[in-house]
């Protein structure tokens, strides 16, 4: 694959020779252009070593466009990557400015973009640069990121440019024919699975037998239909598809917490997580031993991560998954209704069916409409489902 790395001037471009050699790493060709700023804060001697192709920077220079001009340039690359992309940036790609070398390329290239924002949280946050995120987003530009976290300016929030290991795989799952047919194209979906663990001392927890790989076929399937996939996961045997973000955690507010901090980019909510209802009220500091015959443990409700993203104003499409034991339909109606729900998907778990295997069956329930899948691989399901996912999300 040939990727075009554009580089813009922040201080997350120290992270770029490192990203060069992931990407190389995975058997991409890089190119990289890199803009008047970008050269104050990383070196065009080391970006040259790790890309082994001598960098572009300006426009009008006559030798270098000679021998591959911008057009070329634009023509050359399958996919086009900004990392790290600045307010800036965004806002000249958002305006259509083809005022430099990189802009004049990302206007007359055909391949896929995909920009990874990294800047100051309060700046990443400002409505101008969101307002930039969504013109982007709209235009089929995949935004990967921003991360959170501790940042260069000392202070901690959302804005720091994604890990290159983590770009470099994302890049590498983008399709090269920018999914003309892909339903789910310049969309981000955001996943919880798995089960997840609630302490009860240093080396107890309570648990249940999601095993993840419905939530993981569904990640996969959505990915497949050209959808940015952000993974949110309890722990679990299975790996995610290459391209996926995944974010690991362990208690129920852990993703609640990790959610939160993704939501906002994500237009389409899938909720497969097994949540515990319950934590216990007090993780004891040290291994509880067995001194009365009986015990009890005082637990209390964890949050519902899935009913707080329905409630948000101008949320994501949201879509629940409901595994019960018996009354399938009722259960699943009312979950609708009660959680607030666009969409969920309702299947029975227990003896020989849900937990834990390989396949099932589902019945889909919205506002005034039904579909059933009988029992299938949780693959295939997986693909239906994302398919049933993607129509009902453009028709609301
Ligand atoms: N869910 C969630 N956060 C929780 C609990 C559940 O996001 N703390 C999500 C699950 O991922 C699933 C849906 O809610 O998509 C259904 O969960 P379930 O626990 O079955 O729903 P409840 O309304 O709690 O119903 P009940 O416990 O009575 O079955």
């Amino acid at each position: 694959m040939n990727v075009l790395l554009g580089i813009s001037g922040g201080i997350a471009a120290y992270k770029t020779p490192e990203l060069v050699r992931r990407l190389r790493e995975r058997g991409a060709e890089v190119q990289i252009v890199m803009t008047s700023s970008a050269e104050e804060f990383v070196t065009e001697t080391a970006l040259q070593a790790v890309s082994g192709r001598p960098i572009r920077s300006n426009l009008w220079d006559k030798e270098a466009e000679a021998a591959m001009s911008h057009i070329e340039l634009a023509r050359w690359a399958d996919v086009l990557l900004i990392a790290p992309a600045t307010a800036e940036i965004m806002a000249r790609l958002a305006s259509g400015a083809a005022s430099d070398l990189l802009t004049t390329i990302c206007l007359a290239t055909r391949a896929p973009i995909a920009i990874a924002p990294a800047m100051n949280h309060v700046m990443w946050a400002n409505p101008a640069v969101q307002k930039n995120r969504e013109t982007l987003a709209e235009r089929g530009i995949h935004i990967l990121g921003p991360d959170s976290g501790s940042q260069a300016c000392g202070e901690t929030g959302e804005g720091r440019m994604l890990d290159p290991d983590e770009i470099a795989a994302i890049v590498s799952g983008l399709q090269v024919d920018a999914g003309a047919t892909a339903l789910l194209a310049c969309k981000t979906v955001l996943i919880t699975a798995g089960p997840t663990r609630e302490p009860i001392d240093p080396v107890r927890f309570i648990t249940n037998r999601s095993s993840g790989k419905m939530g993981y076929a569904i990640a996969a399937a959505a990915q497949q239909q050209g959808a940015q996939v952000v993974l949110i996961s309890g722990p679990v045997a299975i790996t995610a598809p290459r391209g996926v973000i995944v974010h690991e955690v362990q208690t129920a507010q852990e993703m609640y917490d990790t959610t939160h901090v993704h939501i906002r980019n994500a237009d389409i909510f899938i909720a497969t997580a097994a949540v515990a209802d319950y934590r216990p009220v007090a993780v004891a500091a040290h291994k509880i031993k067995k001194n009365e015959q009986s015990m009890s443990i005082e637990l209390v409700r964890t949050p519902d991560i899935l009913t707080s993203v329905a409630a948000l104003e101008s949320g994501p499409f949201t879509v629940g998954f409901a595994a019960e034991t018996e009354n399938l339909r009722e259960y699943a109606l009312g979950k609708l209704r009660r959680k607030n729900l666009d969409m969920i998907v309702a299947n029975l778990v227990g003896a020989g069916c849900g937990f834990d295997r390989d396949d099932n069956a589902v019945e889909v329930f919205w506002q005034g409409g039904e579909q059933a899948f009988a029992t299938d691989s949780k693959v295939e399901l997986a693909r239906r489902i994302v398919k049933l996912v993607a129509e009902r999300c453009a028709i609301t």
